[in-house]
């Protein structure tokens, strides 16, 4: 076994591969003062979404929204000034600690809830103005409980019950159905409560899909799920947003921000504390520490490296294993053979 090595790297589907191109891999590897360094910032992601161009239109926003759920006490906002807008194609991660109000937030996007002070636009709409089904048409939402969303006797109707109350005719709907049916490889006539939590999962992702909507709002998708199925999950979202679909994805699994979303929301009682590229987000210490949350390993390994008197600057951007490896091989460590 080749220690680091990436020749015998098995695949899986929808794997985040955080290595760089083959194409793109040339790099700046260099000696400059100091010590050696590699600019892993010179390099771009292998599957990084395109970046949105600024001009492109807002799909939600939330302008200085504030909540509070009947009964809290002394009417305390769950989630307060929220201004923040999440244009077409994006994919958004949400982060933040248990209460922080990432589905409160979420509740309001979809229009489920409404603001209590400020606005909350879809499509430059005031959710407030728009009727239940237009929203339900434009926002799909994956809920945090897949058991919660799950309401109907057999597969095939699962996917055709969203097509049927967004009003989507009948051949079409049927059109549709089968088209997931094969996609996902689904038993339509299996009983939904007899599949394994991953497959709920799946089921009830893709009745979300299966009405098309513009802008998908994931609470937890991957919650429960073992590596292989969070994988497969991610896949499609990943798919789905190459295709055009705006995500924002509510995670606690900050590996799962970093490798697939291009943007991070952190949320601390009910405020944003940070919202830039995971990058950015992950390294702002102090955010991390409002929002109680430790970033992925790979950029809490550079942080601590990067700390180091000796080389530690060459550490300061290293994001993924494998910029690890070529950092450390500049610095003059050596792969070696392990048995
Ligand atoms: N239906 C409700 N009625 C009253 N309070 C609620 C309700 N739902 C949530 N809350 C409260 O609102 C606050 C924010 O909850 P929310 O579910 O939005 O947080 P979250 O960030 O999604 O948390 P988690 O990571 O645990 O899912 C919490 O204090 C919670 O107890
Ligand atoms: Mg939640």
């Amino acid at each position: 076994m080749m220690l680091f090595g990436r020749k015998n790297r098995k695949s899986v589907a929808g794997e985040p591969n955080s290595a760089p191109r083959e194409a793109s891999r040339k790099r700046t590897a260099g000696k400059r003062e100091g010590g050696p360094v590699v600019d892993v910032t010179a390099v771009p992601r292998e599957d990084a979404p395109e970046p949105v161009r600024a001009g492109t239109p807002a799909v939600l926003e939330c302008r200085g929204a504030s909540f509070a759920y009947d009964g809290a006490a002394n009417g305390a906002q769950v989630v307060r000034d929220l201004s923040f807008a999440v244009r077409k194609g994006e994919f958004v991660a949400v982060v933040g600690s248990n209460g922080a109000g990432k589905t409160t937030t979420s509740k309001l996007l979809n229009g489920l809830l409404k603001p209590l002070a400020g606005e909350v636009l879809v499509d430059g709409v005031p959710t407030a103005q728009l009727r239940t089904s237009e929203l339900a048409r434009r926002v799909g939402m994956l809920f945090q409980n897949p058991d919660r969303q799950i309401c109907q006797n057999t597969v095939r109707d699962e996917l055709a019950f969203s097509l049927r109350v967004t009003g989507v005719a009948s051949d079409e709907a049927d059109r549709r159905v089968d088209a997931l049916v094969d996609e996902f490889g689904f038993d339509a006539d299996a009983a939904p409560y007899l599949l394994s939590r991953g497959e709920r999962q799946m089921l009830a992702l893709a009745s979300v899909i299966a009405a098309e909507p513009e802008v998908l709002i994931l609470d937890e998708p991957t919650c429960g799920l073992d590596y292989r199925e969070c994988m497969d999950v991610m896949a499609r979202v990943k798919d789905l947003n190459k295709r055009g679909t705006t995500v924002v994805m509510i995670t606690h699994d900050m590996e799962v921000a970093f490798d697939f979303a291009r943007r991070v929301i952190a949320m601390a009682d009910g405020r944003v504390v940070a919202d830039g590229t995971p990058e950015t987000v992950f390294r702002n210490a102090e955010a991390m520490r409002a929002a109680s949350l430790v970033p992925p390993q790979m950029i809490e390994l550079s942080i601590r490296l990067a700390q180091e008197p000796e080389n530690g600057r060459a550490f300061a951007h290293v994001a993924t294993a494998y910029e690890m490896v070529q950092v450390l091989g500049a610095a003059g460590f050596r792969k070696r053979k392990v048995s």
